[in-house]
C-alpha cells in the first residue's frame, strides 16, 4: 500500500469513528430524555420537545417513563407511560396513548379514552418557566 492511500484509507476510518457516536447521541436525544429529579422536581429544557411540542422522558427514581405533552392552550401535561389496567406499556398511536395488550386508550394529558382500564393515567403538574419545563413528581 503506498503512502497516500493508506493516508486516504485512514481518514476515512477515523471519520468514520468520529461520525457515529454523534449519530447514536443525536438519535437518543430524539426518542426519550433521561433527566435528573432534584427535590421531586424533574427539570428539561424546552428545548428537548420534539416538534409536535412532545417529549418522553425518564428519570432515576421514576419506574416508568413519562409523556410530557404541550396542550392547545399553552400549558404542559405529564402522565405515566404505564396502563393502569395491569400495566402494559403504552405506545402513542395517531394522538393518542395505546396500550397493545388489551386496547385501553388514552389522551396525551392522561385522560381515559377507552377501556378496558378504568382510570386514567397518573399525571403530575407541569410548569413553565423561562426556557424550562419543571414536573413536580415527588
Ligand atoms: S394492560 Fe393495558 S389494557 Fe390491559
Amino acid at each position: 500500500m503506498d503512502r497516500r492511500r493508506f493516508l486516504r484509507t485512514s481518514c476515512q476510518a477515523c471519520a468514520a469513528l468520529a461520525i457515529i457516536p454523534v449519530a447514536a447521541s443525536l438519535e437518543g436525544c430524539a426518542s426519550t430524555s433521561k433527566l435528573a429529579i432534584t427535590d421531586g422536581v424533574l427539570t428539561m429544557p424546552l428545548d428537548n420537545l420534539r416538534k409536535d411540542g412532545s417529549a418522553i422522558v425518564k428519570a432515576d427514581g421514576l419506574s416508568n417513563k413519562l409523556m410530557i405533552s404541550k396542550r392547545a392552550d399553552g400549558s404542559f401535561s405529564a402522565v405515566e407511560l404505564n396502563c393502569p389496567h395491569k400495566n402494559g406499556p403504552l405506545k402513542e398511536k395517531g394522538g393518542q396513548l395505546v396500550c397493545d395488550w388489551h386496547g385501553s386508550a388514552f389522551e396525551l394529558d392522561g385522560k381515559l379514552l377507552k377501556g378496558p382500564s378504568k382510570s386514567g393515567l397518573k399525571s403530575y403538574p407541569v410548569e413553565a418557566e423561562g426556557t424550562m419545563l419543571r414536573v413536580r413528581v415527588g
